[in-house]
Protein backbone atom coordinates (compact mmCIF):
# COMPACT_ATOMS: atom_id res chain seq x y z
CA UNK A 1 0.00 0.00 0.00
CA UNK A 2 1.52 3.23 -0.50
CA UNK A 3 4.20 4.83 1.45
CA UNK A 4 5.05 8.51 3.08
CA UNK A 5 7.87 10.06 3.70
CA UNK A 6 9.29 13.28 4.94
CA UNK A 7 12.32 14.97 5.73
CA UNK A 8 13.41 17.90 7.21
CA UNK A 9 16.75 18.95 8.35
CA UNK A 10 20.70 19.85 7.54
CA UNK A 11 21.50 16.82 5.33
CA UNK A 12 20.58 16.91 1.86
CA UNK A 13 16.90 15.78 1.50
CA UNK A 14 17.24 13.55 -1.78
CA UNK A 15 19.26 10.88 -0.50
CA UNK A 16 17.30 10.57 3.00
CA UNK A 17 13.82 10.20 1.03
CA UNK A 18 15.28 7.55 -1.57
CA UNK A 19 17.19 5.33 1.10
CA UNK A 20 13.63 5.68 3.39
CA UNK A 21 11.19 4.86 0.49
CA UNK A 22 13.31 1.78 -0.36
CA UNK A 23 12.30 0.70 3.38
CA UNK A 24 8.60 0.86 2.19
CA UNK A 25 8.35 -0.97 -1.07
CA UNK A 26 7.81 -3.97 0.79
CA UNK A 27 4.37 -2.81 1.39
CA UNK A 28 3.66 -2.84 -2.26
CA UNK A 29 3.47 -0.53 -4.73
CA UNK A 30 3.17 0.73 -8.71
CA UNK A 31 4.41 4.27 -8.99
CA UNK A 32 7.20 7.02 -7.04
CA UNK A 33 8.03 10.18 -6.28
CA UNK A 34 9.75 12.99 -5.18
CA UNK A 35 9.43 16.65 -4.60
CA UNK A 36 11.99 18.89 -2.90
CA UNK A 37 12.26 22.52 -2.32
CA UNK A 38 15.46 24.20 -4.09
CA UNK A 39 16.68 27.59 -4.26
CA UNK A 40 12.59 28.44 -3.62
CA UNK A 41 11.20 26.56 -6.31
CA UNK A 42 9.35 23.15 -6.26
CA UNK A 43 10.83 20.51 -7.87
CA UNK A 44 9.20 17.14 -8.10
CA UNK A 45 10.31 13.55 -10.15
CA UNK A 46 8.11 10.71 -10.22
CA UNK A 47 8.24 7.52 -12.57
CA UNK A 48 5.86 4.54 -12.87
CA UNK A 49 7.52 1.33 -11.98
CA UNK A 50 10.57 0.90 -9.16
CA UNK A 51 12.33 3.21 -7.17
CA UNK A 52 15.35 2.65 -8.94
CA UNK A 53 13.90 4.56 -12.33
CA UNK A 54 13.33 7.41 -9.87
CA UNK A 55 16.93 6.98 -8.57
CA UNK A 56 17.99 7.23 -12.35
CA UNK A 57 15.62 9.91 -13.20
CA UNK A 58 18.01 11.65 -10.32
CA UNK A 59 21.47 10.47 -10.97
CA UNK A 60 23.25 13.50 -12.21
CA UNK A 61 21.43 16.57 -11.23
CA UNK A 62 23.16 17.76 -8.29
CA UNK A 63 19.57 19.09 -6.16
CA UNK A 64 20.44 20.14 -3.13
CA UNK A 65 17.56 20.25 -0.51
CA UNK A 66 16.92 19.90 3.22
CA UNK A 67 13.63 19.55 2.97
CA UNK A 68 11.31 17.11 0.92
CA UNK A 69 8.81 14.45 0.82
CA UNK A 70 8.75 11.23 -1.10
CA UNK A 71 6.24 8.44 -1.71
CA UNK A 72 5.32 5.11 -3.25
CA UNK A 73 2.12 4.54 -4.82
CA UNK A 74 -0.35 1.77 -4.90
CA UNK A 75 -2.81 2.86 -7.48
CA UNK A 76 -6.71 3.28 -6.39
CA UNK A 77 -7.99 6.06 -8.48
CA UNK A 78 -6.52 6.16 -11.64
CA UNK A 79 -4.21 4.09 -13.00
CA UNK A 80 -0.31 3.98 -12.73
CA UNK A 81 1.43 6.50 -14.59
CA UNK A 82 3.49 9.51 -14.02
CA UNK A 83 0.25 11.95 -13.45
CA UNK A 84 -1.29 9.88 -10.82
CA UNK A 85 1.98 9.07 -8.77
CA UNK A 86 2.57 11.56 -6.01
CA UNK A 87 3.32 13.90 -5.20
CA UNK A 88 0.81 16.17 -6.72
CA UNK A 89 1.42 20.03 -6.53
CA UNK A 90 -1.12 22.85 -7.39
CA UNK A 91 -1.07 24.70 -11.04
CA UNK A 92 0.59 27.58 -9.26
CA UNK A 93 3.47 24.54 -8.44
CA UNK A 94 3.66 26.34 -4.86
CA UNK A 95 2.25 23.23 -3.13
CA UNK A 96 2.78 19.52 -3.01
CA UNK A 97 0.87 16.68 -1.32
CA UNK A 98 1.79 12.94 -1.01
CA UNK A 99 -1.56 10.94 0.33
CA UNK A 100 -2.49 7.46 1.86
CA UNK A 101 -5.99 6.53 2.17
CA UNK A 102 -8.64 7.44 -0.09
CA UNK A 103 -10.76 11.09 0.34
CA UNK A 104 -14.32 9.65 -0.22
CA UNK A 105 -16.33 13.19 -1.48
CA UNK A 106 -13.28 13.74 -3.99
CA UNK A 107 -15.75 14.10 -7.06
CA UNK A 108 -18.03 16.61 -5.80
CA UNK A 109 -14.77 18.75 -4.14
CA UNK A 110 -13.11 18.82 -7.68
CA UNK A 111 -15.95 19.98 -9.33
CA UNK A 112 -16.69 22.71 -6.88
CA UNK A 113 -12.40 23.46 -7.64
CA UNK A 114 -12.95 23.42 -10.88
CA UNK A 115 -15.59 25.87 -11.04
CA UNK A 116 -13.67 27.70 -9.06
CA UNK A 117 -10.68 28.13 -12.14
CA UNK A 118 -8.10 25.25 -10.55
CA UNK A 119 -6.48 22.73 -13.47
CA UNK A 120 -6.64 19.38 -12.85
CA UNK A 121 -3.74 16.85 -14.06
CA UNK A 122 -4.36 13.71 -12.78
CA UNK A 123 -7.49 11.22 -11.78
CA UNK A 124 -6.33 10.87 -8.31
CA UNK A 125 -8.55 11.70 -5.33
CA UNK A 126 -5.77 13.30 -3.94
CA UNK A 127 -5.32 15.83 -6.25
CA UNK A 128 -8.31 17.98 -4.64
CA UNK A 129 -6.48 18.13 -1.07
CA UNK A 130 -3.60 20.25 -2.52
CA UNK A 131 -5.98 22.89 -4.47
CA UNK A 132 -8.12 22.90 -1.80
CA UNK A 133 -4.57 23.83 0.62
CA UNK A 134 -4.17 26.39 -2.39
CA UNK A 135 -7.23 27.99 -2.36
CA UNK A 136 -7.40 28.22 1.14
CA UNK A 137 -3.86 29.22 1.80
CA UNK A 138 -3.66 33.32 2.59
CA UNK A 139 0.13 33.43 4.55
CA UNK A 140 -0.05 30.16 7.08
CA UNK A 141 0.06 27.01 5.70
CA UNK A 142 -0.57 25.21 8.86
CA UNK A 143 -4.77 26.97 9.22
CA UNK A 144 -5.10 26.39 5.43
CA UNK A 145 -4.70 22.39 6.47
CA UNK A 146 -6.92 23.00 9.32
CA UNK A 147 -9.42 24.42 7.03
CA UNK A 148 -8.92 22.14 3.77
CA UNK A 149 -9.09 18.60 6.48
CA UNK A 150 -12.26 20.27 7.81
CA UNK A 151 -13.95 19.47 3.91
CA UNK A 152 -12.75 15.64 3.29
CA UNK A 153 -14.19 12.45 3.79
CA UNK A 154 -12.70 9.04 4.58
CA UNK A 155 -10.02 7.84 6.00
CA UNK A 156 -6.40 8.89 5.04
CA UNK A 157 -2.87 10.49 5.69
CA UNK A 158 -0.72 13.28 3.84
CA UNK A 159 2.05 15.59 3.88
CA UNK A 160 2.34 19.27 2.51
CA UNK A 161 5.26 21.45 1.74
CA UNK A 162 4.76 25.01 0.39
CA UNK A 163 7.55 26.88 -1.26
CA UNK A 164 5.85 30.10 0.66
CA UNK A 165 6.89 28.25 4.11
CA UNK A 166 9.92 26.02 3.28
CA UNK A 167 11.16 25.12 6.53
CA UNK A 168 8.27 23.01 7.32
CA UNK A 169 6.53 20.12 6.76
CA UNK A 170 2.96 19.69 7.84
CA UNK A 171 1.39 16.38 8.03
CA UNK A 172 -2.29 15.23 8.97
CA UNK A 173 -3.14 11.23 10.13
CA UNK A 174 -6.88 10.73 9.62
CA UNK A 175 -7.55 6.63 9.52
CA UNK A 176 -4.03 5.64 7.94
CA UNK A 177 -0.61 5.33 9.85
CA UNK A 178 2.22 8.35 10.10
CA UNK A 179 4.81 8.39 12.45
CA UNK A 180 7.52 11.26 13.15
CA UNK A 181 11.04 10.01 13.68
CA UNK A 182 12.90 12.48 16.15
CA UNK A 183 16.61 13.62 14.95
CA UNK A 184 19.01 15.89 15.82
CA UNK A 185 18.62 19.32 13.45
CA UNK A 186 16.48 16.85 11.47
CA UNK A 187 13.21 15.02 11.64
CA UNK A 188 11.57 12.27 9.86
CA UNK A 189 7.73 11.30 8.13
CA UNK A 190 6.64 7.83 7.50
CA UNK A 191 4.27 5.88 7.31
CA UNK A 192 5.81 2.55 9.02
CA UNK A 193 8.70 2.64 10.71
CA UNK A 194 11.20 0.65 8.90
CA UNK A 195 11.54 4.00 6.59
CA UNK A 196 13.36 5.70 9.14
CA UNK A 197 15.45 2.83 11.32
CA UNK A 198 18.53 3.81 9.76
CA UNK A 199 18.26 7.28 10.81
CA UNK A 200 16.31 7.17 14.33
CA UNK A 201 14.44 4.89 16.76
CA UNK A 202 13.17 7.85 18.87
CA UNK A 203 9.34 8.35 17.03
CA UNK A 204 5.94 9.73 17.69
CA UNK A 205 2.86 7.89 16.18
CA UNK A 206 -0.02 10.17 15.50
CA UNK A 207 -3.12 9.54 16.30
CA UNK A 208 -6.09 9.97 14.36
CA UNK A 209 -7.14 13.60 14.34
CA UNK A 210 -3.69 14.95 14.90
CA UNK A 211 -1.33 17.01 12.85
CA UNK A 212 2.08 17.78 13.23
CA UNK A 213 4.39 20.40 11.98
CA UNK A 214 8.12 19.31 11.35
CA UNK A 215 10.77 21.78 11.42
CA UNK A 216 14.56 20.98 11.14
CA UNK A 217 14.28 21.81 15.17
CA UNK A 218 10.90 20.79 16.41
CA UNK A 219 7.79 19.06 15.99
CA UNK A 220 4.52 20.22 17.29
CA UNK A 221 1.44 18.26 17.43
CA UNK A 222 -2.26 19.74 17.53
CA UNK A 223 -5.39 18.54 17.03
CA UNK A 224 -7.84 19.00 14.34
CA UNK A 225 -9.22 22.49 16.23
CA UNK A 226 -5.84 23.70 16.36
CA UNK A 227 -4.82 23.45 19.67
CA UNK A 228 -1.29 21.70 21.26
CA UNK A 229 -1.48 18.02 21.75
CA UNK A 230 1.09 16.89 23.86
CA UNK A 231 2.64 13.19 23.00
CA UNK A 232 4.98 10.82 24.50
CA UNK A 233 8.20 9.95 22.27
CA UNK A 234 8.22 6.08 21.84
CA UNK A 235 11.34 4.36 21.06
CA UNK A 236 11.28 1.18 18.66
CA UNK A 237 12.47 -2.00 20.28
CA UNK A 238 13.98 -3.41 17.04
CA UNK A 239 17.26 -3.14 15.90
CA UNK A 240 18.01 -1.86 11.99
CA UNK A 241 19.49 -5.29 11.34
CA UNK A 242 16.54 -7.17 11.58
CA UNK A 243 14.98 -5.64 8.86
CA UNK A 244 18.17 -6.25 6.26
CA UNK A 245 17.89 -10.07 4.59
CA UNK A 246 21.05 -11.43 6.18
CA UNK A 247 22.22 -13.69 3.46
CA UNK A 248 19.08 -15.20 2.40
CA UNK A 249 18.26 -14.55 -0.79
CA UNK A 250 14.54 -13.12 -0.64
CA UNK A 251 12.84 -11.63 2.93
CA UNK A 252 10.24 -14.17 2.93
CA UNK A 253 12.95 -16.95 3.08
CA UNK A 254 14.41 -15.40 6.12
CA UNK A 255 11.42 -14.71 7.97
CA UNK A 256 10.21 -18.48 7.29
CA UNK A 257 13.80 -19.12 9.24
CA UNK A 258 12.85 -16.94 12.06
CA UNK A 259 9.72 -18.82 13.03
CA UNK A 260 11.70 -20.37 15.64
CA UNK A 261 12.99 -17.51 17.45
CA UNK A 262 9.41 -15.74 16.99
CA UNK A 263 7.79 -18.42 18.96
CA UNK A 264 10.89 -18.26 21.40
CA UNK A 265 10.09 -14.39 21.77
CA UNK A 266 6.20 -14.35 21.85
CA UNK A 267 6.57 -17.28 24.75
CA UNK A 268 9.12 -15.14 26.28
CA UNK A 269 7.05 -11.83 25.83
CA UNK A 270 3.98 -13.27 27.15
CA UNK A 271 5.75 -14.35 30.49
CA UNK A 272 7.15 -11.37 30.90
CA UNK A 273 3.52 -9.52 30.62
CA UNK A 274 0.75 -8.67 33.08
CA UNK A 275 -1.28 -11.86 33.33
CA UNK A 276 -3.93 -10.37 35.32
CA UNK A 277 -6.75 -9.70 32.83
CA UNK A 278 -8.46 -6.18 32.80
CA UNK A 279 -12.01 -7.83 32.89
CA UNK A 280 -13.82 -10.23 34.48
CA UNK A 281 -13.89 -13.48 32.94
CA UNK A 282 -17.10 -14.86 34.46
CA UNK A 283 -18.72 -11.70 32.35
CA UNK A 284 -17.65 -13.13 29.16
CA UNK A 285 -19.92 -15.32 27.69
CA UNK A 286 -18.92 -15.54 24.34
CA UNK A 287 -15.54 -14.43 22.05
CA UNK A 288 -15.51 -12.67 18.39
CA UNK A 289 -11.95 -12.67 16.84
CA UNK A 290 -12.40 -10.51 13.71
CA UNK A 291 -9.04 -10.30 11.37
CA UNK A 292 -8.05 -10.43 7.42
CA UNK A 293 -5.98 -13.07 5.46
CA UNK A 294 -3.45 -14.91 7.66
CA UNK A 295 -4.07 -13.41 11.12
CA UNK A 296 -7.85 -14.48 9.70
CA UNK A 297 -6.29 -18.27 9.56
CA UNK A 298 -4.70 -17.53 12.85
CA UNK A 299 -7.69 -16.69 14.45
CA UNK A 300 -9.71 -19.73 13.04
CA UNK A 301 -7.03 -22.20 15.24
CA UNK A 302 -7.09 -20.28 17.92
CA UNK A 303 -11.42 -20.90 18.30
CA UNK A 304 -10.31 -24.28 17.51
CA UNK A 305 -7.74 -23.81 20.98
CA UNK A 306 -10.31 -21.32 23.01
CA UNK A 307 -13.39 -23.47 22.84
CA UNK A 308 -11.31 -26.71 23.55
CA UNK A 309 -9.65 -25.18 26.62
CA UNK A 310 -11.54 -22.16 28.07
CA UNK A 311 -14.90 -23.31 27.06
CA UNK A 312 -15.99 -20.13 25.81
CA UNK A 313 -17.78 -20.09 22.40
CA UNK A 314 -15.79 -18.11 19.58
CA UNK A 315 -16.67 -16.94 16.20
CA UNK A 316 -14.21 -16.16 13.66
CA UNK A 317 -15.62 -13.15 11.06
CA UNK A 318 -13.70 -11.79 8.46
CA UNK A 319 -13.24 -8.03 9.56
CA UNK A 320 -14.36 -6.85 6.36
CA UNK A 321 -17.38 -8.61 6.90
CA UNK A 322 -18.13 -7.67 10.47
CA UNK A 323 -18.74 -3.94 10.52
CA UNK A 324 -21.23 -4.48 7.99
CA UNK A 325 -23.04 -7.11 9.22
CA UNK A 326 -25.34 -6.75 12.79
CA UNK A 327 -23.58 -9.02 14.81
CA UNK A 328 -24.98 -9.08 18.31
CA UNK A 329 -22.54 -7.84 20.98
CA UNK A 330 -22.71 -6.11 23.97
CA UNK A 331 -20.51 -6.06 27.02
CA UNK A 332 -20.28 -10.34 27.75
CA UNK A 333 -18.75 -10.34 24.23
CA UNK A 334 -14.75 -10.38 24.49
CA UNK A 335 -13.21 -9.31 20.78
CA UNK A 336 -10.09 -10.23 20.02
CA UNK A 337 -9.11 -8.14 16.82
CA UNK A 338 -5.69 -9.97 15.36
CA UNK A 339 -3.51 -7.95 12.83
CA UNK A 340 0.57 -8.38 12.61
CA UNK A 341 0.72 -4.56 11.39
CA UNK A 342 -1.82 -3.37 13.80
CA UNK A 343 -2.74 -1.19 10.45
CA UNK A 344 -5.20 -2.92 8.38
CA UNK A 345 -8.29 -0.43 7.82
CA UNK A 346 -10.87 -3.49 8.26
CA UNK A 347 -9.39 -5.14 11.28
CA UNK A 348 -9.04 -1.65 12.86
CA UNK A 349 -12.85 -0.02 12.00
CA UNK A 350 -14.13 -3.38 13.22
CA UNK A 351 -12.60 -3.23 16.66
CA UNK A 352 -13.36 0.36 17.04
CA UNK A 353 -17.37 -0.56 16.08
CA UNK A 354 -17.41 -3.71 18.23
CA UNK A 355 -15.99 -1.22 20.94
CA UNK A 356 -18.80 1.17 20.68
CA UNK A 357 -21.42 -1.67 20.97
CA UNK A 358 -19.68 -2.11 24.63
CA UNK A 359 -17.58 -4.83 24.03
CA UNK A 360 -14.00 -5.27 25.44
CA UNK A 361 -11.47 -5.47 22.27
CA UNK A 362 -8.08 -7.19 22.89
CA UNK A 363 -5.36 -6.34 20.53
CA UNK A 364 -3.31 -9.07 19.11
CA UNK A 365 -0.57 -7.21 17.22
CA UNK A 366 3.00 -7.06 15.84
CA UNK A 367 3.88 -3.64 15.62
CA UNK A 368 3.95 -1.54 19.08
CA UNK A 369 2.04 1.55 18.86
CA UNK A 370 0.67 0.96 15.79
CA UNK A 371 -2.97 2.32 15.31
CA UNK A 372 -5.07 -1.13 16.89
CA UNK A 373 -2.39 -0.97 19.87
CA UNK A 374 -3.15 2.34 20.79
CA UNK A 375 -6.91 1.46 19.83
CA UNK A 376 -8.16 -1.63 21.39
CA UNK A 377 -8.81 -1.54 25.02
CA UNK A 378 -5.30 -3.37 25.83
CA UNK A 379 -2.88 -5.27 23.70
CA UNK A 380 -1.13 -8.92 23.45
CA UNK A 381 2.34 -8.63 21.71
CA UNK A 382 3.45 -11.23 19.34
CA UNK A 383 7.19 -10.46 19.27
CA UNK A 384 8.29 -11.80 15.45
CA UNK A 385 10.34 -8.73 15.21
CA UNK A 386 9.92 -6.91 11.73
CA UNK A 387 8.28 -8.62 9.09
CA UNK A 388 8.79 -7.29 5.57
CA UNK A 389 7.74 -9.62 2.89
CA UNK A 390 4.12 -9.37 1.99
CA UNK A 391 3.93 -12.77 2.62
CA UNK A 392 2.84 -13.69 6.46
CA UNK A 393 4.86 -16.43 8.14
CA UNK A 394 6.29 -15.39 11.15
CA UNK A 395 3.93 -13.10 12.33
CA UNK A 396 1.27 -16.18 11.68
CA UNK A 397 3.75 -18.49 14.03
CA UNK A 398 3.71 -15.60 16.52
CA UNK A 399 -0.08 -15.25 16.02
CA UNK A 400 -0.74 -19.27 16.39
CA UNK A 401 1.49 -19.06 19.59
CA UNK A 402 -0.08 -16.40 21.34
CA UNK A 403 -3.77 -17.65 20.26
CA UNK A 404 -2.77 -20.99 22.36
CA UNK A 405 -0.99 -19.20 25.48
CA UNK A 406 -4.40 -17.27 25.32
CA UNK A 407 -6.74 -20.06 25.52
CA UNK A 408 -4.70 -21.81 28.37
CA UNK A 409 -4.76 -18.41 30.48
CA UNK A 410 -8.62 -18.13 29.85
CA UNK A 411 -9.01 -21.67 31.08
CA UNK A 412 -6.70 -20.89 34.18
CA UNK A 413 -8.91 -17.99 34.84
CA UNK A 414 -11.91 -19.78 34.76
CA UNK A 415 -10.12 -22.00 37.17
CA UNK A 416 -10.20 -25.07 34.41
CA UNK A 417 -6.71 -25.38 34.97
CA UNK A 418 -4.49 -24.52 37.85
CA UNK A 419 -1.56 -22.53 38.13
CA UNK A 420 0.79 -25.42 38.19
CA UNK A 421 -1.02 -26.92 35.16
CA UNK A 422 -0.92 -23.86 33.40
CA UNK A 423 2.85 -23.01 33.67
CA UNK A 424 3.58 -26.76 33.13
CA UNK A 425 2.11 -26.22 29.85
CA UNK A 426 3.49 -23.53 28.54
CA UNK A 427 6.90 -25.44 29.60
CA UNK A 428 5.86 -28.53 27.08
CA UNK A 429 4.53 -25.96 24.61
CA UNK A 430 7.99 -24.09 24.55
CA UNK A 431 9.50 -27.54 23.13
CA UNK A 432 7.60 -26.26 19.43
CA UNK A 433 10.25 -24.09 18.39
CA UNK A 434 12.69 -26.54 18.03
CA UNK A 435 10.33 -29.01 16.66
CA UNK A 436 10.23 -25.94 13.66
CA UNK A 437 13.66 -25.59 13.17
CA UNK A 438 13.94 -29.35 12.64
CA UNK A 439 11.11 -29.07 10.05
CA UNK A 440 13.08 -26.26 8.75
CA UNK A 441 15.65 -28.99 7.72
CA UNK A 442 13.21 -29.94 4.59
CA UNK A 443 14.02 -26.81 3.11
CA UNK A 444 16.05 -28.24 0.06
CA UNK A 445 14.01 -31.28 -0.33
CA UNK A 446 10.94 -29.05 -0.93
CA UNK A 447 12.97 -27.09 -3.52
CA UNK A 448 13.49 -30.59 -5.44
CA UNK A 449 9.82 -31.28 -4.82
CA UNK A 450 8.44 -27.48 -5.65
CA UNK A 451 9.81 -27.88 -9.31
CA UNK A 452 7.84 -30.60 -10.54
CA UNK A 453 4.67 -28.69 -9.37
CA UNK A 454 5.41 -25.50 -10.06
CA UNK A 455 3.49 -25.42 -13.48
CA UNK A 456 0.51 -26.70 -12.09
CA UNK A 457 -2.31 -24.60 -12.97
CA UNK A 458 -4.32 -25.12 -9.92
CA UNK A 459 -3.34 -27.09 -6.65
CA UNK A 460 -5.77 -28.25 -3.90
CA UNK A 461 -4.87 -27.92 -0.02
CA UNK A 462 -6.81 -30.66 2.83
CA UNK A 463 -6.72 -30.81 6.54
CA UNK A 464 -9.50 -31.04 9.12
CA UNK A 465 -10.27 -29.63 12.14
CA UNK A 466 -7.07 -27.63 13.71
CA UNK A 467 -5.49 -28.21 10.68
CA UNK A 468 -8.64 -27.46 8.36
CA UNK A 469 -7.24 -23.63 8.83
CA UNK A 470 -3.37 -24.79 7.75
CA UNK A 471 -5.02 -25.78 4.52
CA UNK A 472 -6.40 -22.48 4.12
CA UNK A 473 -3.21 -20.78 5.21
CA UNK A 474 -1.01 -23.04 2.61
CA UNK A 475 -3.12 -22.01 -0.31
CA UNK A 476 -3.33 -18.18 0.52
CA UNK A 477 0.59 -18.62 0.78
CA UNK A 478 0.52 -20.23 -2.20
CA UNK A 479 -1.62 -18.14 -4.72
CA UNK A 480 -0.53 -14.65 -3.10
CA UNK A 481 3.10 -15.38 -4.29
CA UNK A 482 3.32 -17.86 -7.42
CA UNK A 483 -0.02 -16.88 -8.71
CA UNK A 484 -1.09 -20.34 -8.91
CA UNK A 485 -4.83 -21.01 -8.34
CA UNK A 486 -5.24 -22.77 -4.69
CA UNK A 487 -8.00 -23.55 -2.60
CA UNK A 488 -7.99 -24.94 0.58
CA UNK A 489 -10.78 -27.13 2.18
CA UNK A 490 -11.13 -29.19 4.78
CA UNK A 491 -11.22 -32.51 3.60
CA UNK A 492 -14.54 -33.82 5.08
CA UNK A 493 -15.96 -31.31 2.63
CA UNK A 494 -13.98 -32.42 -0.59
CA UNK A 495 -16.94 -35.10 -1.30
CA UNK A 496 -19.84 -32.35 -1.39
CA UNK A 497 -17.84 -30.27 -4.22
CA UNK A 498 -14.17 -29.76 -5.14
CA UNK A 499 -14.06 -33.43 -5.91
CA UNK A 500 -15.44 -33.03 -9.15
CA UNK A 501 -11.65 -30.80 -9.72
CA UNK A 502 -9.43 -33.48 -9.05
CA UNK A 503 -8.02 -35.45 -11.96
CA UNK A 504 -4.19 -37.28 -13.08
CA UNK A 505 -3.67 -33.13 -13.27
CA UNK A 506 -4.21 -31.94 -10.03
CA UNK A 507 -1.72 -32.15 -7.44
CA UNK A 508 -3.30 -32.35 -3.50
CA UNK A 509 -1.69 -31.29 -0.91
CA UNK A 510 -3.30 -33.69 2.48
CA UNK A 511 -2.18 -32.75 6.06
CA UNK A 512 -2.17 -35.85 8.05
CA UNK A 513 -0.92 -35.79 11.41
CA UNK A 514 -1.46 -38.89 13.40
CA UNK A 515 -4.57 -37.10 15.59
CA UNK A 516 -7.97 -37.40 16.24
CA UNK A 517 -9.25 -37.07 12.16
CA UNK A 518 -5.81 -39.31 11.18
CA UNK A 519 -8.23 -42.15 9.83
CA UNK A 520 -11.15 -40.02 8.45
CA UNK A 521 -8.48 -37.42 6.32
CA UNK A 522 -6.70 -40.63 5.08
CA UNK A 523 -10.24 -41.97 3.80
CA UNK A 524 -10.41 -38.78 2.03
CA UNK A 525 -6.95 -39.45 0.49
CA UNK A 526 -8.09 -42.76 -0.98
CA UNK A 527 -10.61 -40.52 -2.36
CA UNK A 528 -8.17 -38.61 -4.49
CA UNK A 529 -6.39 -41.31 -5.36
CA UNK A 530 -8.94 -43.36 -7.30
CA UNK A 531 -9.54 -40.56 -8.65
CA UNK A 532 -5.83 -40.07 -9.52
CA UNK A 533 -5.17 -36.86 -7.98
CA UNK A 534 -1.56 -36.30 -7.37
CA UNK A 535 -1.14 -36.35 -3.22
CA UNK A 536 1.53 -34.91 -1.76
CA UNK A 537 1.19 -35.11 1.81
CA UNK A 538 2.73 -33.79 5.69
CA UNK A 539 2.52 -36.35 8.26
CA UNK A 540 4.88 -36.93 11.19
CA UNK A 541 8.27 -39.10 10.66
CA UNK A 542 7.75 -43.12 10.16
CA UNK A 543 3.69 -42.81 8.95
CA UNK A 544 4.65 -45.37 6.20
CA UNK A 545 1.29 -45.76 5.38
CA UNK A 546 0.89 -41.99 4.34
CA UNK A 547 4.21 -41.90 2.64
CA UNK A 548 3.14 -45.26 0.70
CA UNK A 549 0.28 -43.88 -0.79
CA UNK A 550 1.75 -40.27 -1.28
CA UNK A 551 3.53 -39.55 -4.68
CA UNK A 552 5.72 -36.61 -2.19
CA UNK A 553 5.97 -36.68 1.70
CA UNK A 554 7.34 -34.42 4.12
CA UNK A 555 7.47 -36.04 7.38
CA UNK A 556 7.42 -33.48 10.45
CA UNK A 557 8.18 -34.31 14.11
CA UNK A 558 6.11 -36.05 15.97
CA UNK A 559 4.25 -33.35 18.06
CA UNK A 560 1.26 -33.33 20.79
CA UNK A 561 -2.20 -33.35 18.44
CA UNK A 562 -2.84 -29.98 20.06
CA UNK A 563 0.01 -28.10 18.57
CA UNK A 564 0.19 -29.34 15.23
CA UNK A 565 -0.88 -26.51 13.17
CA UNK A 566 2.66 -25.15 14.49
CA UNK A 567 4.48 -27.52 12.83
CA UNK A 568 2.42 -27.93 9.90
CA UNK A 569 2.19 -25.05 8.42
CA UNK A 570 6.28 -24.86 8.02
CA UNK A 571 6.51 -27.28 5.01
CA UNK A 572 3.88 -25.52 3.33
CA UNK A 573 5.27 -22.04 3.54
CA UNK A 574 8.49 -23.46 2.11
CA UNK A 575 6.73 -25.36 -0.76
CA UNK A 576 4.79 -21.69 -1.80
CA UNK A 577 8.33 -19.79 -1.36
CA UNK A 578 10.86 -22.41 -3.40
CA UNK A 579 7.87 -22.22 -6.46
CA UNK A 580 7.37 -18.65 -6.56
CA UNK A 581 11.33 -18.48 -6.68
CA UNK A 582 11.77 -21.33 -8.93
CA UNK A 583 9.13 -19.16 -11.14
CA UNK A 584 11.24 -15.99 -11.02
CA UNK A 585 8.59 -14.19 -9.55
CA UNK A 586 8.81 -11.21 -7.03
CA UNK A 587 8.58 -12.96 -4.20
CA UNK A 588 8.92 -10.68 -1.10
CA UNK A 589 6.35 -7.75 -3.21
CA UNK A 590 4.05 -10.05 -5.41
CA UNK A 591 1.75 -7.91 -7.68
CA UNK A 592 -1.11 -5.96 -6.85
CA UNK A 593 -0.73 -6.68 -3.12
CA UNK A 594 0.41 -4.30 -0.47
CA UNK A 595 2.38 -5.41 3.16
CA UNK A 596 0.04 -3.11 5.12
CA UNK A 597 -4.15 -3.02 3.86
CA UNK A 598 -4.90 0.33 4.60
CA UNK A 599 -7.57 1.17 2.63
CA UNK A 600 -10.98 -0.78 3.22
C1 LIG B 1 -0.72 -12.80 4.28
O1 LIG B 1 0.30 -13.51 3.66
C2 LIG B 1 -1.24 -11.65 3.54
N1 LIG B 1 -0.26 -10.84 2.97
C3 LIG B 1 -2.45 -10.95 4.10
O2 LIG B 1 -3.50 -11.86 3.98
C4 LIG B 1 -2.42 -10.43 5.57
O3 LIG B 1 -2.38 -11.49 6.47
C5 LIG B 1 -3.67 -9.55 5.79
O4 LIG B 1 -3.64 -8.46 4.92
C6 LIG B 1 -3.80 -9.07 7.23
O5 LIG B 1 -2.74 -8.26 7.61
P1 LIG B 1 -2.55 -7.84 9.12
O6 LIG B 1 -2.22 -9.06 9.90
O7 LIG B 1 -1.42 -6.85 9.10
O8 LIG B 1 -3.83 -7.23 9.58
Amino acid sequence: MCGIVGYIGNNNAIPVILKALEKLTYRGYDSAGIAIIEKGKLVVEKKVGKIRELIRALWGKSYQSHIGIGHTRWATHGAPSVENAHPQTDEGKNFAIVHNGIIENYQELKEELIKKGHKFQSQTDTEVIVHLIAEYYKGNLLEAVLKAIKRLKGAFAFAVISTFEPDKIVAVKKGSPLIVGLGKGENFLASDIPAILPYTRNVIPLDDGEIAVLTKDSVDIFNFEGLPVSKEIFVVPWDILSAEKGGFKHFMLKEIFEQPKAISDTIGGFLSQDLNLPFDIKNINRIITIACGSSYHAGLVGKYWIEKNAKIPNEVIYASEFRYADVPIDENTLVLAISQSGETADTRFAALSAKEKGATVVGIVNVVGSSLDREADFTLYTHAGPEISVAATKTYSAQLTLLYLISILLAHKKNLISKEDFYNRIDEFKKIASSVEKTLQLNEKISDIASKYKHSSSILFMGRWLNYPTALEGALKLKEISYIHAEGYPAGEMKHGPIALIDENMPVVIIAPKDRVYDKILSNLEEVLSRKGRVISVGFEGDKVLKQKSEKFLSIPYTDEEWTPLITVVPLKLFAYHIADQLGLDVDQPRNLAKTVTVE
